[in-house]
């Protein structure tokens, strides 16, 4: 904590100045930073209906969302009143949980597969706190988020072997404090790094670069019925170091040429990766969310008081949190200086944009897109899709002879929903990436009537032309955030994980939680000021056309605990179904809805939040809104990612961060509360996937 003093007061002159966004050391992993400066009201023509709705809002919540669930428009969307139990799900609850380990519905098992650190390419070195950066390139990273099971034949992402696949995962970010022996004794907290005076280690450097990313494993149900990873060729690690090509309009434009790549074609790595994507060609895509904190940018300008001054970043920093101080890790201040890790300070050193990394910011923000059965493929950064705190992105099924149809997420406080059509259509045979490198992004506005409006970014429409400060198409993409709020889009309650209903093609969107949010901020689509519980939020396409310019939406959980959460069916959600910050979201084949939480590790089991315990994963039925507990996690950690072979008899799901609330002076003391999954003094949490079958075989959730 010191040495992060020391490095603080270095920079405190340029920490004085403002950024729109938060200082990302000051703010906790779970806890977005706000950039958003825009001042575009959430609904300009609405300002009347507004105001009622809020006289509605001082009574009981329940008047309002009655009243919000009552509107002609969304009376298409209401469920039926649940008579009785949904038939849908299956299990029995489980309880909210405080304990330290993964609990499941009676008739279930769960166990451990591909912890951090567990080998899975190269020489496969054995996991060991004193591996290097070297090795942890061989091995899984750390902090495991999205994910897919790809069935070995590699044809379809939903059909093939239910034995044997590419599992195929992000990792969000690393704790330091977990990973090197050199942080032994060090009061650390789950943001701290061990420093070597002001700077840091390099192969720890490399150790954290290569913690981060993708892994592409191999995994095979053995003869007695559990998982193992099998030795493959395509068993592959991509992380923050992997060359990646830049595609789609922003590919080759000023903003994105670097020292390294002086003609804006290629970048090294992704970064942040949190939700993930699944294209009906059979590739992955991962998000890159919380990537603007890696970076810094020191430039300055005099102030307005003579001797001091102030911090000079470009909107496509600024808008998106960029560091003015320390980054998030501070790899830029590896002691070897090396290429790959001075990148991170994007500070204008040298004449030209091509002779420093002023630009490197600006290749990370994308959605990437994989190919995990070509290990020699080249990730590709589809910039077509936006530049934002993506936090993962969902598709609808593919239609022969259709555009492709794709919703993503803007995971910070106060930011969009988007959606990307392809300019061409879809064929099953000759489909691929191209897709995702010709269309038009829209963003949401969720009016208060339950109708809604797709906008188009596209350079020279709804005002995003040279007078209003946009160059090209590639500026608009670089700036998505900033053109969205030109256009006037609806500030959400921090947008996670979509899900597409396969029966209905209804779309699903949690809004985790917002807490900054005041009562003059309020709107339909985001009804609660000082919003700490969340909702999930879905709307139809209009006609049920996915490329529809327009939308019918309604509010399908409000989450909360039993006297402040609200279900379709009218009620509230009851013992064995409250929840609160809802993120991860996943429809399985037969449109049971999984829910995950992730309350934040800065409040998790503290105040309030102590009557949810440990976060969890639910399942709800869409049709009568019932939601319903199926698993709690251990101590400190978030669930997160969920998939099933595609026979629905084996679930992947992932438990991010166990002991992420281990305080810094309990890791210098070697007290932890966590020691998920070896359960041994001698190891530390690590992130692990979790198997999860039914005893009797069966399909899981029923
Ligand atoms: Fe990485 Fe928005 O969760
Ligand atoms: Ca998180
Ligand atoms: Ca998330
Ligand atoms: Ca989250």
């Amino acid at each position: 904590m010191s040495d992060k003093r020391s490095l603080r007061q270095k920079y405190a002159q340029i920490l004085k100045g403002e950024t729109h966004c938060d200082d990302p050391r000051q703010h906790n992993h779970g806890d977005e930073p706000i950039c958003n400066p825009s001042n575009n009201p959430d609904f300009v023509s609405i300002l009347n209906s507004r105001l009622q709705r809020r006289q509605v809002l001082k009574g009981s919540l329940a008047l309002a969302v009655t009243s919000m669930f009552a509107g002609p428009a969304i009376n298409t969307l209401r469920a039926r009143p649940a008579a009785a139990s949904s038939t849908l799900l299956g299990f029995k609850a489980v309880p909210v949980s405080d304990v330290d380990t993964v609990v499941v519905p009676e008739g279930y098992t769960a166990s451990i597969l591909v912890p951090f650190g567990e080998p899975i390419t190269g020489s496969y070195p054995a996991y060991s706190l004193d591996n290097t950066g070297a090795d942890q390139g061989m091995q899984m990273g750390s902090h495991h988020d999205g994910m897919h099971f790809f069935p070995i034949e590699g044809e379809s992402p939903y059909a093939g072997s239910s034995d044997d696949g590419l599992l195929v995962l992000n990792h969000e970010y690393v704790e330091p404090r977990y990973m090197h022996t050199a942080a032994l004794g060090m009061a650390l907290d789950s943001d701290g790094v061990p420093m070597m005076g002001e700077m840091r280690d390099a192969d720890q450097v490399l150790k954290e670069l290569n913690g981060h990313g993708v892994s592409i494993v191999r995994v095979r149900k053995q003869a007695n019925g559990t998982w193992a990873v099998e030795p493959d060729a395509r068993n592959r690690r991509i992380t923050g170091l992997t060359p990646m090509e830049i595609s789609g309009p922003v590919r080759g434009s000023d903003l994105v040429k670097t020292r390294y790549s002086p003609d804006g074609t290629r970048t090294r790595g992704t970064l942040n990766n949190c939700a993930h994507g699944v294209t009906p060609w059979n590739t992955y895509l991962t998000a890159e969310e919380n990537w603007a904190g890696y970076f810094r940018n020191g430039d300055v300008v005099a102030g307005s008081n003579q001797g001091e001054v102030e911090p000079n970043l470009p909107r496509e920093h600024t808008r998106y949190g960029v560091a003015t101080g320390v980054s998030r890790y501070g790899w830029e201040l590896a002691s070897n200086g090396a290429d790959d890790y001075i990148r991170f300070d994007a500070s204008t050193k040298a004449a030209s944009p091509t002779q420093d990394y002023r630009n490197e910011p600006n290749t990370f923000g994308w959605v990437v897109e994989i190919d995990p059965f070509d290990p020699t493929s080249t990730p590709q950064k589809r910039t077509a899709l936006g530049r934002f705190a993506h936090e993962g992105v969902v598709f609808q099924p593919p239609v022969e002879g259709e555009p492709v149809v794709c919703y993503s997420g803007d995971d910070a406080r106060f930011e969009y929903v988007y959606k990307y059509v392809s300019a061409q259509p879809y064929f099953s045979a000759t489909a691929g990436g191209y897709l995702l490198d010709n269309g038009t992004l829209y963003v949401a506005r969720f009016n208060e009537d339950g109708s809604g409006e797709w906008i188009a970014l596209v350079f020279g429409q709804n005002g995003l032309t040279p007078e209003n400060g946009f160059k090209s198409q590639a500026d608009v993409l670089v700036n998505t955030r900033t053109a969205a709020d030109f256009v006037g889009a609806t500030k959400m309650d921090r947008p996670e994980w979509g899900a597409v209903d396969p029966a209905t093609k209804q779309v699903y969107f949690t809004l985790t939680n917002n807490t900054r949010r005041t009562e003059d901020q309020v709107d339909a689509a985001n009804p609660r000021a000082a919003n700490e519980w969340g909702h999930i939020i879905r709307w139809s396409e209009g006609n049920n056309n996915p490329t529809s310019k327009t939308f019918q939406w309604d509010l399908f959980v409000l989450a909360g605990p039993e006297d402040d959460s609200k279900t379709l069916n009218g009620q509230a959600l009851n013992e064995d179904g409250k929840f609160c910050c809802p993120d991860g979201l996943w429809f399985d084949a037969n449109s049971r809805l999984w829910i995950q939480t992730d309350i934040s590790e800065s409040v998790m089991n503290t105040g309030d939040y102590v009557q949810f315990g440990n976060n969890q994963m639910l399942a709800a039925d869409p049709v009568t809104g019932e939601v319903r507990r199926f698993l709690t996690g251990p101590i400190g950690q978030e669930i997160t990612g969920v998939i099933t072979t595609p026979d629905q008899r084996t679930m992947f799901i992932n438990v991010q961060h166990p002991g992420a609330t281990v305080t810094a002076d309990d890791f210098a003391a070697g007290s932890l509360n966590s020691r998920w999954p070896d359960q041994s003094t001698s190891m530390y949490p690590r992130s692990a996937t979790v198997v999860i079958t039914k005893n009797d075989g069966g399909i899981i959730g029923t």
